[in-house]
This record gives C-alpha cells, structure tokens and sequence, in this order.
C-alpha cells in the first residue's frame, strides 16, 4: 500500500535534500511505494513546483504521486508519515517572543490539520527550529493523536557526536553503540558518553576529561554554526539525513544491543518533567519509541541534563504565556 509522506517547508535547502531520498525508498525501505505531499508557503509553491519536475525526472520506480499545496488540511489529509520542516527562523532583532509567536502560528495550524486529516497511523517529526517546543505545540493542538506520535529530531546531534568520537578513538561509527543525546535541540544538549560502548568498553573511559569536557561537547553543540560559517549556509544534507535516520529507525526498529536519540514525549523519566518534549536514549520496537530506563546518572551529566531541560520548561513556560500551547 502507497505511503503517504508530508513534507513541508518542502522548497528549502532541508526539502530539497529529503524529497530524493524519501522517494528513492530511503525513508520506509525499497517495499514501500510512496506519495509525496508538499506543503509551502504561496510565495514558495512556484519552487516547490520545480522540484516536483525534478522528482518527476528521477523516474523513482516507488514514487507514486506528488502534491503541492498551501493548505496544511490537504496537505496533511491521510498522511502516515509528517515531517515538520518548514520554521519561522530568527531574523535580526526579532525578540524570543516573537519568534516563538510567528511558530506557535505555523506549528498551532499545522497540528490540528494533523488531528483532523492524517491517517490513524500518523507518526510526526519535527525538524523546524526550536524544534522540541515547536513539537509541543503542534501535538497540544492535536488531542486526538497518541501523545507518543510527536517527536523532534536530535539524531543530527546524535549523529555529529557519533563522528566526532569515532575519529577521536579511530575506528568506524558501526562500533560506537548506546549513544545518547539528552534535553533540547539546541547548544544546551547533552551528549552522553558514559553508556556508550566502544568495543564493549565504555566510551568516556576511553578519553580523557577535558577532551570530552571541552572539545567533544562544544564541537557537537556549535558544530550547526561551524557549518553556517564554512558553508556560507546552515545545514541541509547532514540534517536531512538525520530526519530520514530518525522515521527509518522508529519504522523498522533499533538493532539489538544498541539505543539511539530522539525527542519524544516525557513520561517523567530521568526527572524530566511530564509531557516535555525532550531528548532521551530511545528504542523503536514495533513502531514505538521506548525510553531506556533504569541508566545511572552521574553528577557530571545531572547538571548538563537540568540545564537543558531547565531550557524547555522555559520554552514551554514562554509559549504558555503566550496561549500558543
Ligand atoms: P529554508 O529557509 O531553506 O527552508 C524553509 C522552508 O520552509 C522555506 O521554503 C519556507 O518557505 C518554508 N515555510 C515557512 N513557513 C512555512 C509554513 N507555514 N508552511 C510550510 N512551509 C513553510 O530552511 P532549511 O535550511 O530547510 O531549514 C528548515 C528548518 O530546519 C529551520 O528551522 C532550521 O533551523 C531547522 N533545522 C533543524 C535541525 C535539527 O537538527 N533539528 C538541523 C538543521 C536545520
């Protein structure tokens, strides 16, 4: 059966690296025919049109139909799979508030089209920054769809993290597991070596403090603006990736002996307050995240957690203040 995937802010740089992969069969796997739905702003569907030529160009054997609309309700109308990528993004001189305003006016909308028209299996991740709290208010407009199918993506942290110590220890990703990002997206995350094994050993024990301390995480969490500054843009393939490596792993699963980082949804875990969207070590069985549970915390990471998560509950308190939640 044909899959529907909505993608919006699909004429940006983020759309424009997706839509290929999605359609080569990347996202769901080489059996799963798909149709793409294309949300843009008006002014943006001329663009996003030219991407649709190209995707017809491609000739994807799996692709079997696009849409391009302005209307999340049609856009989102029967659609399994809805990755949230279109953002307000912060321009000069524009205040938290109003930032958090102009988003609280994309993401209130796009939840409740969700609520009303996607399918009953619908799995949502958002991707537009602040992503965690842009999560937040799109799921609290939509009170008909299981909590746990709202997520925000951490995995290009995860994955920026997972290179980075790779080539510290030198050897291949493939022998890093359990590796977790905690709390917001955004330079507070807490990338987390002191589960993460590396030929069955574990990870922080095999570097030393201040490297870890002041290299490795400083280097994962500005690394978006290292790119901005090599690149002269921010990310788009790395983190278009992230979002394919994010619905990939919760559709099919996280192999055995290993976890990865999502933000989902709080269950009071870890002392991160109930219904925050924020980052965890996760599994995906069956279609379903699952926090790891029962990790011990050491002081170290204590802090660095709250701080982050200290950072979501004011995101959250913010856009409460402003009745966007
Ligand atoms: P971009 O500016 O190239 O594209 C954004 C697109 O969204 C534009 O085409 C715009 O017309 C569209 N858009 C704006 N409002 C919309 C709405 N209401 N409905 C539908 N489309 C709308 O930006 P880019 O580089 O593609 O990045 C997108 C977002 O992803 C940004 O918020 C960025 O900060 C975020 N991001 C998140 C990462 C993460 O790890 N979570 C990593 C990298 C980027």
């Amino acid at each position: 059966m044909t899959v529907k995937v909505t993608v919006t802010g699909a004429a940006g740089q983020i759309g424009y690296a997706l839509l290929f992969r999605i359609a080569s069969g990347q996202l769901l796997g080489a059996e799963t025919p798909v149709s793409l739905s294309l949300l843009e702003i008006t002014p943006a569907l001329k663009a996003a049109e030219g991407t649709a030529m190209e995707l017809d160009d491609c000739a994807f054997p799996l692709l079997q139909g696009i849409e391009i609309t302005d209307d999340p309700n049609v856009a989102f109308d029967g659609a399994s799979v809805a990755l949230l990528v279109g953002a307000r993004p912060r321009t000069a001189g524009m205040e938290r508030g109003d930032l958090l305003s102009a988003n609280g006016g994309i993401f209130g909308p796009q939840g409740r089209a969700i609520n009303d028209h996607a399918a009953d299996d619908v799995r949502v991740l958002v991707v537009g920054n602040p992503a965690n709290t842009n999560a937040l208010i799109a799921r609290s407009h939509a009170p008909d769809v299981p909590a746990d199918r709202f997520t925000a993506m951490t995995r290009l942290d995860h994955n920026r993290a997972l290179s980075q110590l790779a080539a510290k220890l030198q050897v291949p990703v493939t022998e890093i597991k359990k590796l977790t990002i905690w709390g917001n997206h955004s330079p507070t995350m807490y990338p987390d070596l002191y589960h993460t094994e590396v030929g069955g050993k574990i990870a922080a024990e095999q570097v030393d403090g201040e490297w870890l301390r002041d290299t490795f995480i400083p280097t994962v969490a500005k690394r978006g603006a290292a790119i901005i500054e090599a690149r002269g843009a921010s990310s788009a393939a790395s983190a278009a990736n992230a979002a394919i490596d994010h619905v990939h792993t919760w559709v099919h699963g996280t192999p055995p002996g290993d976890w990865t980082s999502a933000a989902v949804v709080s269950d009071g875990s870890y002392g991160v307050p109930e219904g925050l969207i924020s980052s965890f070590p996760v599994t995906s069985t069956g279609g379903h995240w699952e926090i790891v549970q029962g990790l011990a915390i050491d002081a170290f990471s204590r802090e660095r957690i709250d701080l982050s998560v200290r950072e979501l509950l004011d995101e959250r308190d913010a856009v409460q203040a402003l009745g966007l939640i």
